[in-house]
């Protein structure tokens, strides 16, 4: 049987989720929906990255020890994806035991193969990213040199470290991106092969004194193990008979590590690697960066409990071009809702019920070929792992087919109770209940009403099935004024 592993990065929970990890997170619950539905064996794996300075850092702020905060926001990020019907196979924590013990045996056995080295490292060190820059890397402000990303002076350091000899697999790596040129999908492939001409070996430790939450080395329990190579281990070891992962999604901030860290982690131990990285952009909100101090931090599930979940899943799919960055605009988050899911599918529901109820229906199957096309379309893309297109045949040629159902009611006029009013009803419940399934992994609630579960797999059977309505009023989706 075909399967699909799919990852989103695991966050820090340093802080409640917000609008940028749901997006990530969305897009894989969606991926995820439609491989189940097309009858792939399915693993989503989601989770949190507990450890590191950062954590520690936020926990000493609050007066409290790092476990019981990453307890107490696991709580929240688990509630969060509940609340936004997000169907993880497994959540991952890094402080797992069963992954802490896969992180030492694994660096065991990267020290034994000869990989692993001790010696001094010399460094810039942004806390908000958890990582080391090198000058060249940093902006050179009057004040000193401050990260890139979060504007904020970094601290020089000099410790002693092991280091993962990263450099080593600098050809294998140039080899590998060579001979896959679909690993990686979205973000820049020459700016990853430019940044690795100088590339030098990794620093995987810091002695305890310095940080003290995270995974002891198991060959010196006075050094902790540097968060990015605990964490990224997560895809493997809680990867249940699935590897390797077939669809990594995660944001442009992190292609790096897991364009360049991770694969070279894996050779380091003959791992096969992992399929295709989808990376996509940074989310602003009405144009400004999402950022506390501005107070334009979204919540989602508040974004969803006013709209809905599908409205949430629907705009960040079909409306932020992935790849690139996005904005998430309020107005046009309500027009979207009112005008295409409620203008559109859900008023198309509304109309078919009002006549099956009050003219009836004959068995009329709507263009079976058409429907036929459109799954082995999307079986072919799924079979490559080509989320990009999955997502283009979503707008390009499954959510037309329900403006095209709205307007050949409009021009056949069936509520006429014309000769062939009861046919063309028939027709168009039978497209409805077929374009139902195909978008149930768009928009996963207002679509059940409809389809009570059923799989593009079975309507892939058997597409003579029709929508009966329960009632003759259907409102899938609450108008926002
Ligand atoms: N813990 C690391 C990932 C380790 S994976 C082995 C991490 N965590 S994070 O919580 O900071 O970010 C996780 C993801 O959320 C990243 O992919 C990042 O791109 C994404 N987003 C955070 N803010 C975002 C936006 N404003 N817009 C879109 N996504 C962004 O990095």
């Amino acid at each position: 049987m075909k399967k699909c592993y799919i990852t989103t990065p695991i966050y820090y929970p340093n802080a409640e989720p917000h609008l940028g990890s749901a997006y990530t997170t969305i897009i894989a619950d969606f991926t995820a929906r439609v491989y189940r539905s097309i009858g792939y064996k399915t693993y989503f794996l989601t989770g949190l990255d507990e450890h590191g300075e950062k954590i520690e850092r936020t926990a000493k702020e609050k007066g409290i020890k790092p476990k019981e905060l990453v307890d107490s926001i696991a709580l929240i990020f688990k509630k969060t994806w509940q609340e936004l019907d997000i169907t993880y196979d497994h959540f991952i924590r890094t402080t797992d035991e069963e992954h802490k013990a896969f992180v030492k045996e694994f660096l065991q056995k990267v020290k034994e193969k000869g990989d692993i080295y001790y010696g001094n490292y010399e460094g810039y060190y942004c806390v908000g990213c958890e990582r080391y820059y090198t000058e060249k890397e940093l902006i050179n402000d009057k004040d000193g040199f401050k990260c890139p990303l979060h504007l904020k002076l970094v601290e020089k350091k000099i410790i002693p470290s092991y280091f993962f000899k990263l450099s080593k697999y600098k050809e294998k790596l140039l080899n590998f991106y060579d001979k896959n040129p679909g690993f990686i999908v979205t973000g820049n492939l020459e700016q990853i092969k430019n940044s690795i001409t100088e590339l030098k070996d990794l620093s995987i430790s810091r002695p305890k004194e310095q940080v003290s939450w995270g995974i002891e080395m198991p060959f010196d329990n006075s050094h902790v193990t540097y968060v990015w190579f605990d964490a990224l281990l997560n895809y493997l070891s809680a990867s249940k008979g699935f590897w390797p992962p077939d669809i990594q999604i995660i944001g442009k901030d992190i292609l790096w590590f897991h364009a360049v860290i991770w694969p070279a982690m894996l050779m380091s131990l003959n791992y096969e690697l992992p399929r295709k990285l989808f990376s996509h952009g940074f989310l602003t909100v009405n144009a400004q960066k999402m950022s506390k101090s501005l107070g334009n931090v979204i919540n989602p599930v508040e974004l969803a409990k006013e709209y809905s979940v599908d409205t949430l899943r629907y705009y960040l799919i079909t409306k932020i071009a992935f790849g690139d960055d996005g904005d998430f605009s309020t107005k046009s988050f309500k027009d979207v809702h009112n005008n295409e899911l409620i203008g559109s599918y859900g008023n198309l529901a509304n109309r078919l019920a009002k006549l099956y109820n009050t003219i009836g229906f004959d068995q009329e199957i709507y263009k079976k070929e058409k429907f036929d096309k459109i799954i082995n379309e999307l079986e072919l893309k799924a079979g490559n792992y080509d989320l990009l297109g999955i997502i283009k045949l979503y707008n390009e040629k499954i959510l037309p087919v329900v403006d095209e159902i709205n307007a050949y009611l409009n021009k056949e006029e069936p509520w006429k109770k014309k000769e062939n009013s009861k046919k063309v009803i028939g027709k168009c419940l039978n497209a409805f209940f077929n374009i139902s399934v195909l978008l149930s992994p768009l928009i996963p609630h207002g679509t059940y009403k409809i389809t009570k579960g059923k799989t593009i797999k079975e309507i892939k059977e058997n597409k003579e099935i029709y929508w009966i309505p329960e009632s003759d009023n259907y409102v899938l989706y609450k108008k926002v004024e």
